[in-house]
């Protein structure tokens, strides 16, 4: 079973949990005697979903959005997504924030896309390593470094969606 697991990061907190995801959701595939096939690949690179049977797609939040090249991403392959079983992510929450702006339009990207669910992790702030205009931000915020990515529930929700393909490959090769 191949799956895709695509991302968009702008400093690399979210491809960690795409790869951490990937991780779990192979060993769930692999725990229920599925040969695992999952990538982990940068939204902009991915040019084609034949061959998958699933795909996992995850994005950062920022300024209440998800990154334009992961909304670009669901908008063109939209056909080939509605077919799929997909799951959606968004990474972003560091600390007490407001609801996210992009609440509606992730609301409607999992209507559109059929979706079987979306999960809002949180995420990492490293001043560090931000551009000047987003540390000017994340200054006016009040917002703190910190790595708020609760691997856990991260690694859960990559084996449950790995069970649920897996149980659902199962049942196919038997019926
Ligand atoms: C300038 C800036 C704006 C941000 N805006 C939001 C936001 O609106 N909502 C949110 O949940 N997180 C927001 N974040 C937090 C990021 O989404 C979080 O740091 C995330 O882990 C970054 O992922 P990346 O390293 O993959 O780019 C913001 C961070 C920065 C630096």
């Amino acid at each position: 079973m191949k799956i895709l697991v695509a991302v968009a990061t702008r400093h690399g907190a979210t491809r960690e949990i795409a790869e951490h995801l990937a991780t779990s959701l192979g060993s769930a595939l692999t725990d229920a005697g599925v040969a695992p096939e999952v990538e982990v690949r940068d939204v902009g690179l991915v040019t084609t979903l034949d061959g998958f049977d699933a795909v996992v797609l995850g994005s950062a939040r920022y300024l209440g959005r998800w990154l334009e090249p992961a909304r670009t991403f669901a908008e063109s392959f939209s056909a080939e997504l509605r077919g799929l079983p997909v799951w959606l992510f968004s990474s972003g929450p560091v600390g007490e924030e407001p609801e996210p702006e992009d609440q509606a339009a992730v609301d409607d990207l999992v209507r559109r896309l059929g979706a079987r669910e979306h999960r809002v992790f949180g995420g990492r702030i490293d001043r560090q390593a931000l551009r000047f205009p987003e540390r000017l931000v994340v200054t006016a915020l009040h917002v703190k470094d910190g790595d708020f990515r609760d691997w856990p529930s991260i690694r859960a929700w990559g084996y449950k969606i790995g069970a649920t393909l897996a149980a659902a490959a199962v049942a196919g090769s038997t019926s």
